[in-house]
């Protein structure tokens, strides 16, 4: 771990370093600040470390893809952004998010603004002309399938019931599929054969899946110093977690499941109820099995040590504390 750890480290240096360069705050430069209001804080970057792994493990050179990994940080900024207003989140990495510094009308134009820039960035990149075209025909997919993920997750949050399966679609849309197309663009814009991009997708997109379970679980159980931002979120928000699902399913009594001003201690105690329902246990179990699937996937990688690291980076997106 403490290898990944450095590893990691050293890979969000050179994003954070890069982001420096390719997005420079200009004119009006109001709107570019909020833009770079939530990048600046940082984030752990794994999916643009994942897509540098991914160059490096089909034997490409990560210095040249990233700008794509700068493009893909940018257009996951875009949706945080985007997110914590449909959330109504006030607080996002320990800063006010940008709604909240600014207002609606900014926040919106600021994601937009670094979704359209991700799209400028990732030309960037050093590739075969199809590679990138294909490249960037996958991002704007990708972007299209996390819109349809947050539909989900919204709509989901008016309905009675939701089943698992909607659920798993829910998640791969929204989160999983930008990790599917980190790793999938760091293999075909090094050149890769289709199978092993093939392969790094399905990999990407299995362990964001479960690396989204996680974050649910954190949402309930991780300190809010440490998370930087409130607990309990999802529950005020009424969201359709495979927690909540499967406490519901089991008539689990969550009083302030929907309600926007519970206490500390209310949250505490539904915390307990669903640990009693054995919820988030079902859930992590879940998540557990997605990234056995998805390491799986790498089996059509040679060994390498950036295979080795991708293979714990898989483990660590499930053990992760924040
Ligand atoms: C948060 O993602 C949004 C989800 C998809 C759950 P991260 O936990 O990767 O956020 P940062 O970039 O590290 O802040
Ligand atoms: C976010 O899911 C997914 C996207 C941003 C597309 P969440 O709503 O759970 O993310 P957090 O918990 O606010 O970071
Ligand atoms: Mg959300
Ligand atoms: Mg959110
Ligand atoms: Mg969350």
């Amino acid at each position: 771990m403490v290898i990944l750890d450095d590893e990691l480290g050293r890979r969000s240096g050179m994003i954070s370093e890069a982001i420096e360069d390719l997005l420079p705050v200009v004119h009006p430069e109001e709107l570019y600040a909020a833009g770079r209001h939530l990048v600046d804080a940082g984030g752990k970057r794994l999916r643009p470390s994942m897509l540098l792994l991914a160059a490096e493990a089909v034997g490409g050179d990560p210095k040249i893809v990233v700008p794509a990994a700068v493009s893909i940080e940018l257009v996951h900024n875009f949706t945080l952004i985007h997110d914590d207003i449909m959330d109504n989140a006030e607080t996002r990495r320990g800063r006010p998010a940008v709604h909240v510094k600014w207002d609606e009308a900014g926040a919106i134009l600021a994601g937009d603004t670094l979704y359209s820039k991700a799209f400028e960035i990732l030309t960037a990149s050093e590739a075969r002309p199809e590679d990138m075209v294909a490249s960037v025909a996958m991002l704007a997919r990708t972007c299209a399938a996390i819109c349809e993920g947050q539909w989900l997750d919204m709509e989901f949050e008016r309905r009675d019931q939701v089943a698992e399966d909607e659920y798993l679609e829910m998640i791969e849309k929204k989160t999983g599929v930008l990790y599917g197309a980190s790793a999938w663009m760091g293999a075909r814009l090094s050149g890769a054969p289709d199978l092993q991009a093939e392969g790094l997708e399905r990999f990407g997109r299995l362990v964001g899946m479960a690396f989204q379970i996680q974050d649910d679980v954190l949402d309930l159980t991780a300190p809010a110093e440490v998370l930087g931002k409130p607990r309990g979120g999802d529950l005020a928000e009424g969201k359709k977690t495979l927690i909540m699902i499967h406490a519901l399913s089991r008539g689990a009594e969550i009083e302030i499941f929907g309600r926007r001003n519970a206490s500390a201690e209310e949250i505490e105690a539904a915390l307990k109820t669903l640990k009693a329902s054995g919820s988030i246990d079902y859930a992590r179990k879940k998540a557990v099995s997605l990234v056995e699937e998805g390491k799986e996937a790498l089996a059509v990688l040679p060994d390498s040590e950036a295979k080795s690291l991708l293979l714990e980076l898989a483990d660590y997106m499930i053990s992760r504390s924040y």
